[in-house]
C-alpha cells in the first residue's frame, strides 16, 4: 500500500471545502483548487467558518486550527496538484466537466497518483474510461456535512487496481471515517436507499397527505431520524436531489424513484433549498439554516378547548393514556369495562377508544367490545360536538360512518419514543372538521407528544415511509449489491440514522415489519403499490427466524 501525504481537492463548494477540512484535520498537506479567485475565496470562507465553529464549540484549540489551516493551500492552478499522491474531484455533476478535469489531471499528476471522484451519482466506470489509467480511478463519496458524517463510499470499477482500493480505504479509516467498498451502481448504497424514501416523502406532500412541518416532525421525532426529509432535501440542494433522482430512476425504472413534478418545478423556479434561501422552507439568509415563517407556515388557529376526556378500555395503552391525560390537566373518566354503561361519557368533550386489540390480549380472547358496536352506541350517546377517536387500527372513515359523527371522528397512532420524544399521528377523513383536528392537536401536545396530522391512509406517515424504506434496504441485500454490514454502515454513518436499516428491522422485529409491509402493499397507502411489495428475503428471515445483523 502506498503512503498518502499530499492530497488535492478540485472544486471547493460545500462538499469540496468539507473534504479539504477532513484531510487537513487528519494531518495531510492539502491543495484545494478552484477555477476563479472568487470561487477560491468562497471555498476559503467555508473552511474558515467551519474550523472557527469547531474552536467556538471547544472541539479544536486555536493552535490546532491555525496548524490545520497552514496545511491547506488554495490555488486556482491545476498544475499545483503535480506533487499530489491522491486527488479528489468535487466539481459540478456534469460528465463533460468531469471528463475535462480528469484528462487535465492525466497530464499533471505523477504515475502513482490515485484519482478519485466524489460524484454522488455519475458512473465511476464511465469517468475512469475517459482517463489514460482507469486502474487508478475510484469513487470516494463523502456525505454532507463531510466533517461530521463518517461514511466514505469507496466505489470500484471492473478496472480498479485492488491496491488503489485498499489504499483509499485505509486512508479513510485513518481519517476517522467508515469506508464501505462497493461496486459501481446508480446512487451506490446510501443515495439509492435515501432517494426512494425522499421521493416517497415528496409524493405525500404533493398529494396533500400531510403538511411539510408535520411530515418532517413525523420522521424526525416519530422515526428518530436526524432530520425530516424536506429539511434534508433543502440541505442537500433540490437541484442535486433532482439530478440524483433522475440517475437512479434511469437505472431502477421503479415507481419509487419516478421523478416528481414538484421537484422539477421547484428547481426550474430557482427554489434550490438553503443555498438559494428558499426550498421547501424559507431561510433567513442564503446558505443559512434558520427557517423563517412564510405563506405556508401554519397559523395557530383558534383551539377548541376540552376539559373532560373519556378513555374506554383496559390495558397498557389505556392506562398510559389516562395517566398522561391527567398529567396534561384533563379530568379523565376511565371506562375500563367497555361493555358497561356508556352514559358516563355523555358530557365529555373527547372519547378515546383504547381497548387492547385482539392479538394483544394475554389469553388471546377478543377485546371487551366490538368497536363497530361501540362507535354506533357512542354516536347515539355523546353530546353534539364530542370528538370520537381510537388508538386501534380501525379506519376513521368506517368509524365516522358507523357513529354518524362524520365531522368529529379521527384515529390516533402512537409512535413509541425513539430518544427524541414521541409522535402521535392524527388520521383524519375528508369530513373530519378543522375544529376536531385542532382539538386533538391540543390534547396530544398537552400529553407531551408531538402531533402529526394526515389523511387516514394505510401506514399514515411514519409507518408508510419508514417501513417501505426498510423493505427497500432488505431488497438491496437480496439483490446482492451490498452486504448487511455495508448497508447498515452506509446508512448509519452517511445519513446519521441512530442505527442501520437492517438493525432497525431486527430492533422492530422482522415479523412486525413484514406485517406492516404487507398491510401497506395491500392497503390504501398513498405510495406506489408496485414499490411496496415485501422483499422475499424479508419473508425468508421471518419464516426462518433469522436476524439480519449480529450473526
Ligand atoms: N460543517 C461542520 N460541522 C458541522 C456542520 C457543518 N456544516 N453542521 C453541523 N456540524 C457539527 C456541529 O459543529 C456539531 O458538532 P459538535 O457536536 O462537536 O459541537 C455537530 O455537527 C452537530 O451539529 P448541531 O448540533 O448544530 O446540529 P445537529 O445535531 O442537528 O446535527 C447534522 C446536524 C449533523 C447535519 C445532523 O442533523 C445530520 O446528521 N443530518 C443528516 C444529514 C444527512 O443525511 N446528510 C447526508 C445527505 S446525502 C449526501 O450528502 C450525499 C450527496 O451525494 C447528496
Amino acid at each position: 500500500m502506498r503512503e498518502i501525504k499530499t492530497v488535492g481537492v478540485i472544486g471547493l463548494g460545500t462538499m469540496g471545502a468539507g473534504i479539504v477540512e477532513v484531510f487537513a484535520r487528519g494531518g495531510l498537506q492539502v491543495v484545494g483548487v478552484e477555477t476563479t479567485e472568487e470561487l477560491a475565496e468562497r471555498g476559503r470562507g467555508i473552511l474558515q467558518a467551519s474550523v472557527d465553529r469547531a474552536v467556538q464549540r471547544g472541539r479544536v484549540s486555536e493552535q490546532d486550527r491555525d496548524a490545520l489551516l497552514r496545511r491547506v493551500r488554495i490555488s486556482t492552478t491545476m498544475q499545483d496538484l503535480s506533487g499530489a499522491d491522491l486527488v479528489v474531484e468535487a466539481v459540478p455533476e456534469v460528465m463533460a466537466i468531469k471528463d475535462q478535469v480528469f484528462s487535465a489531471l492525466d497530464g499533471i499528476v505523477g504515475e502513482d497518483c490515485i484519482l478519485a471522484s466524489n460524484t454522488s451519482s455519475l458512473s465511476i466506470t464511465r469517468i475512469a474510461a475517459g482517463t489514460d489509467h482507469p486502474e487508478r480511478v475510484v469513487g470516494m463519496h463523502f456525505f454532507n456535512p463531510a466533517p461530521v458524517l463518517k461514511l466514505v463510499e469507496v466505489i470500484t470499477t471492473l478496472r480498479s487496481d485492488p491496491e488503489v482500493v485498499q489504499t483509499v480505504s485505509a486512508l479513510s479509516t485513518a481519517l476517522g471515517k467508515k469506508p464501505v467498498v462497493v461496486g459501481d451502481r446508480a446512487g451506490f448504497v446510501a443515495n439509492y436507499l435515501l432517494f426512494g424514501y425522499l421521493n416517497s416523502a415528496i409524493r405525500m406532500l404533493e398529494q396533500g397527505h400531510v403538511s411539510r412541518e408535520d411530515l418532517d416532525t413525523a420522521m424526525r421525532v416519530g422515526a428518530g431520524l436526524p432530520m425530516g426529509p424536506l429539511t434534508l432535501m433543502d440541505l442537500i440542494g433540490l437541484d442535486v436531489c433532482h439530478h440524483i433522482g433522475d440517475v437512479i430512476y434511469g437505472h431502477s425504472r421503479s415507481q419509487l424513484h419516478a421523478p416528481s413534478a414538484t421537484l422539477e418545478q421547484m428547481v426550474t423556479a430557482g427554489r434550490l433549498g438553503r443555498k438559494s434561501g428558499r426550498g421547501f422552507y424559507t431561510y433567513a439568509r442564503t446558505g443559512g439554516s434558520q427557517v423563517v415563517p412564510d405563506e405556508l407556515t401554519p397559523q395557530n388557529g383558534e383551539q377548541a378547548g376540552v376539559e373532560r376526556v373519556a378513555v374506554v378500555g383496559e390495558g397498557t395503552i389505556a392506562r398510559e393514556l389516562v395517566g398522561r391525560l391527567e398529567d396534561g390537566g384533563y379530568a379523565v373518566t376511565h371506562l375500563a369495562d367497555a361493555s358497561g354503561d356508556l352514559s358516563a361519557v355523555g358530557s365529555v368533550g373527547l372519547v378515546i377508544e383504547a381497548q387492547e386489540e385482539l392479538d394483544d390480549t394475554e389469553d388471546g380472547s377478543v377485546a371487551d367490545r366490538d368497536v363497530d358496536d361501540l362507535f354506533r352506541e357512542l354516536g347515539q350517546t355523546v353530546a353534539e360536538g364530542t370528538v370520537l377517536a381510537t388508538v386501534n387500527t380501525y379506519s376513521a372513515v368506517a368509524l365516522a360512518a358507523i357513529s354518524g359523527r362524520t365531522e368529529d371522528t379521527a384515529v390516533l397512532r402512537v409512535h413509541t419514543p425513539t430518544g427524541n420524544g414521541q409522535v402521535v399521528e392524527i388520521g383524519r377523513t375528508t369530513a373530519t372538521s378543522a375544529r376536531t383536528v385542532e382539538l386533538l392537536r391540543g390534547v396530544v401536545r398537552a400529553m407531551g407528544a408531538e402531533p402529526v396530522v394526515c389523511r387516514d391512509r394505510t401506514g399514515l406517515v411514519v409507518d408508510a415511509l419508514l417501513i417501505s424504506h426498510l423493505n427497500d434496504a432488505v431488497r438491496m441485500l437480496d439483490e446482492g449489491y451490498a452486504g448487511a454490514e455495508e448497508i447498515d454502515t452506509a446508512i448509519q454513518h452517511g445519513l446519521g440514522y441512530p442505527m442501520g436499516p437492517l438493525a432497525m428491522v431486527d430492533h422492530i422485529g422482522a415479523d412486525e415489519v413484514l406485517v406492516l409491509a404487507e398491510e401497506l402493499h395491500s392497503g390504501s397507502s398513498c405510495l406506489p403499490r408496485e414499490a411496496l411489495a415485501p422483499s422475499p428475503l424479508l419473508v425468508e428471515h421471518v419464516l426462518l427466524d433469522l436476524p439480519f445483523t449480529g450473526r
